[in-house]
């Protein structure tokens, strides 16, 4: 099964290539993941061996805004810049814009507009792809379901299919060839005290994507055959932590989630290692001042970043104790 026919599959007699609407504008936000998914049952289709759940960052995330133009190619910028189409980023883009138009088009001005570093493991890619699906289906006119978006998000970049909701969200692997089973769920969860903190330590770009990074660990770590089972228990004491508003069952569980992931990394050959110096030095920091009674849990994806879990009784003390955070509250604008 490729791309091509999932797209197929989705869109059936739905228009290929004809613009119904001139522009298309769409918003969907960043999403981290507290159970990871991190391996590939299908490569091209970015199927995963594993479900995985995320948290939304409310209004962190991409907007762009589409237009038909008259060209023979696109038109990319990325906050103010104009992208060279030969770059990596355009290319991926160009690439996958593809799979839904004719070779005579039609050829968009994208601007991009994206209020998290990109590239630098805070999951740029996830609502990158899910604001162009969303913008393609005004464009194209498709009327397509919020799931059918998430399954084409998820051609994309894996982690995508989580980002079209705001909230905890589970992304189902799913069994089929054809991937029609694997998309993200909303999960009916509020926690209106939940906060996040970013700390950001470099916002360079990754020196190994995701894709390459996860490739390497299912094939060549001797760790990987552990982690389905991991990620199975975590799921469970996930779910039980939101139902029961349980904030060190869902601290513990996330972290340990996140180090299990590593682990596979660190065990695979080359080995990979996401984290700077700095990173190692606020783990340090984390678990001292848990050992000294605060409620202060992280995760960490691919990149050398830190996501701190805390809830907002804890506030001020963890701004007092990171000068550089950036908090965010997922569901203060719900
Ligand atoms: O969707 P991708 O290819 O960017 O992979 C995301 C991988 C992690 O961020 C490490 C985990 C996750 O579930 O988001």
């Amino acid at each position: 099964v490729k791309k091509s026919d999932v797209v197929k599959l989705i869109l059936k007699n739905k228009y290929l290539g004809t613009p119904l609407k001139q522009t298309g504008v769409a918003f969907a936000p960043t999403n981290i993941a507290l159970c990871k998914y991190w391996g590939k049952r299908d490569n091209d289709l970015n199927l995963p061996v594993t479900s995985s759940l995320s948290i939304a960052l409310g209004k962190k995330g991409a907007k762009v805004n589409f237009q038909v133009i008259n060209e023979t190619h696109d038109l990319i910028t990325l906050n103010g810049e104009v992208l060279d189409v030969a770059s990596a980023f355009a290319q991926r883009l160009v690439t996958f814009l593809n799979l839904f138009r004719l070779k005579q088009g039609p050829y968009f001005s994208i601007i991009i507009e994206s209020n998290i570093p990109i590239a630098a493991g805070l999951a740029s890619s996830a609502c990158g792809f899910a604001s162009v699906v969303l913008a393609l289906n005004q464009v194209f006119g498709w009327n397509l379901t919020v799931t059918e978006l998430s399954i084409l998000a998820r051609l994309g970049s894996g982690s995508a299919c989580r980002s079209l909701w705001q909230g905890f969200v589970e992304w189902n692997a799913g069994q089929r060839a054809d991937g029609m089973d694997s998309y993200g769920q909303p999960l009916n969860f509020n926690w209106p005290d939940f906060c996040i903190g970013l700390l950001v330590m470099s916002e360079k770009e990754k020196h190994l994507s995701s894709r390459e990074a996860m490739l390497r660990t299912v094939n060549h770590s001797a760790l990987y055959s552990a982690w389905p089972a991991k990620v199975t228990t975590d799921l469970v004491k996930l779910k039980t932590a939101l139902s029961e508003k349980d904030f060190t069952l869902l601290g513990e569980t996330s972290e340990s989630n996140a180090m299990s992931m590593h682990a596979t990394m660190l065990s695979a050959w080359p080995p990979i290692s996401y984290a700077l110096p700095e990173t190692v030095m606020i783990m340090q920091k984390i678990w001292k001042l848990r050992s000294e009674g605060l409620p202060l849990y992280f995760t960490q994806d691919a990149g050398p970043n830190l996501k701190l879990l805390f809830l907002e009784a804890h506030l001020l003390q963890v701004k007092a104790e990171f000068s550089h955070i950036e908090i965010v509250k997922p569901f203060a604008h719900i």
